[in-house]
């Protein structure tokens, strides 16, 4: 008897602290996937675009990400209210729209030339999205000009956001009515045909947020040889809705299992869209749709974005575009004029495993449907770094369990490698109004960012032993681990 109860409580300690065996691949592997160097983008709501260049956190938090990947983010401008937009040359302002309250989006505005000029001022590709909704093709080839003009690092141009969404009464409809993917198909078609002799060949298609039944799959044909004007192809996509009160769910949010399911929809529409020489694009994502919800500034979104990020890139996703919203009304943002927020953080994170030298992903298979492992690779196929994701849920309640990461076949030369921790005290954890709790978030045991985006303390990593080629690491439940060869 006491000897089955002692052999029960070494089952339950093993069940607690599982150890997953993974040779690691010293080189990459040949199904392993590039990433672009742009990976992690984000796309700024149109109307909110000058108020966020007021915001000393958005040059910040983008040159962060661009010192750990050695190329600046790009910059999608757009979203719904670029659909109420209407371009007005004579405007010296960049928008010009009234609100009822500071936190609502304007049903209608314009802008200016200036507005081009903001734009012109960021680093990176920048993509413009205009109003197809409103049916003024002459007003938006006059915006599209001059931001031609006024733009260097001027990328693409959307004619239309979601256009899938669009209401009835939307005067692009015809009044004969009926608008599917085969009536917006041939509208993408006409308008770039008629704006790519004056603006170029660089519209990004599709746009559309009712995949897979809006696709750009299903786009391409109806395009015809009108592919030639069409720069890239870009679909939107949130995992959750936060719409109406809907309600959210953190633990199938950051579930492992659940994003390599969510993701592998994707491929499909990135072959296609590789197919045609085209890059494939989510060109506004992010948690929750309507600005997020609860779960959507919490460190589990964090751990969201690090896995969601390589997971896409795995399936042909060539860039991510993280949705900033209306400011001050925008849970899953990554700043505001505050606070950088818990998703940041993973953004940060997946961006540093990345790294400057990182250029191709392989996911290295386990045998826990939530534990993920990554290995990056130089542009010269060597193992650079490993990600390891422990995405069972830890609520804060009960003893956090932990799983031990038993990685082999590394350089039998190497004595030690040094693992980079993104931890908080549980998934639901906030930085906080005021910045309040920074600190709640930590990467490499002291690394936080100021309100400014500024990053602040240090991280010390920590040594991990490397003998006969086989290293040890633990990784505790909602928690990532960057386990780095180099250093
Ligand atoms: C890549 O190849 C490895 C080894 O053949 C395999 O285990 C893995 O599932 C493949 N990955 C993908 C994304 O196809
Ligand atoms: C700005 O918009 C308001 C209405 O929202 C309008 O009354 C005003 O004339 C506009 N100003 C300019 C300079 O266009
Ligand atoms: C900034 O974001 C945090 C987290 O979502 C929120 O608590 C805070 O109220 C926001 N601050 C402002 C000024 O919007
Ligand atoms: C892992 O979990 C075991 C069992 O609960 C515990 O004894 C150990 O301290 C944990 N280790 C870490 C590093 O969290």
């Amino acid at each position: 008897m006491a000897f089955q109860v002692l052999e029960l409580l070494v089952l339950l300690v093993v069940a607690a602290q599982s150890i997953h065996a993974i040779t690691v691949p010293q080189t990459a592997p040949s199904n392993a996937s590039t990433v672009d160097p742009s990976l992690l983008s984000v796309s700024i709501e149109f109307f909110a675009f000058p108020g966020y260049t007021d915001l000393s956190a958005t040059s910040t938090c983008l040159a962060n990400i661009a010192s750990l990947r050695g190329a600046h983010p790009a910059v999608r401008i757009g979203g719904t209210t670029q659909d109420r937009a209407t371009y007005d040359p004579s405007l010296s302002r960049a928008v010009n729209y009234s609100v009822a309250s500071p936190a609502d989006a304007p049903t209608s505005l314009t802008y200016g030339p200036s507005f081009f000029d903001l734009a012109a001022d960021l680093s990176g590709d920048v993509t413009i999205g205009f109003n197809r909704q409103l049916n003024d093709i002459s007003n938006v080839g006059a915006a599209a000009a001059e931001a031609q003009d006024t733009m260097s690092n001027l990328y693409a141009i959307e004619l239309g956001n979601e256009p899938d969404l669009y209401g009835s009464g939307s005067p692009i409809i015809p009044s004969s009515g009926g608008w599917t993917p085969t009536t917006d198909g041939q509208s993408q078609k006409e308008w770039e045909t008629g704006l790519a002799p004056s603006v170029g060949n660089i519209f990004q298609a599709a746009v559309y947020i009712s995949f897979p039944t809006w696709s750009a799959q299903g786009l391409i044909p109806i395009l015809g040889s009108a592919i030639d004007f069409v720069k890239t192809f870009s679909i939107h996509s949130y995992p959750q809705s936060a719409c109406g009160g809907a309600s959210t769910d953190l633990n199938s949010l950051m579930s492992h299992s659940g994003i390599a399911s969510y993701t592998s929809r994707f491929k499909p529409d990135a072959v296609a869209a590789h197919g045609q020489g085209k890059q494939f694009f989510l060109g506004e994502t992010n948690s929750a749709t309507c600005g997020g919800g609860g779960i959507s500034p919490t460190f589990g979104a964090g751990l969201w974005i690090v896995d969601y990020v390589l997971q896409a890139a795995l399936n042909g996703v060539d860039r991510l575009y993280f949705h900033q919203g209306t400011i001050g009304n925008c849970a899953y943002c990554f700043w505001n004029t505050t606070v950088i927020n818990a998703p940041y953080y993973g953004a940060y994170f997946v961006s540093q495993f990345l790294g400057t030298d990182g250029a191709s992903i392989s996911e290295l298979s386990t045998d826990s449907s939530a534990v993920a492992v990554y290995a990056v690779y130089s542009s010269s196929n060597t193992l650079l770094r490993t990600l390891i994701y422990n995405s069972n849920y830890f609520d804060g309640t009960g003893t956090r369990s932990n799983q031990t990461v038993q990685l082999s076949g590394l350089s039998s030369s190497l004595s030690k490698a040094t693992a980079v921790r993104l931890t908080a005290k549980d998934a639901g954890v906030t930085i906080g109004q005021g910045g309040a709790e920074v600190g709640a978030v930590t990467i490499g045991g002291g690394m936080t960012f100021g309100s400014g985006c500024e990053v602040s303390g240090e991280q010390t990593g920590e040594s991990v032993a490397v003998s006969g080629g086989v290293a040890n690491v633990v990784v505790q439940e909602s928690e990532a681990v960057i386990v780095d060869f180099t250093r």
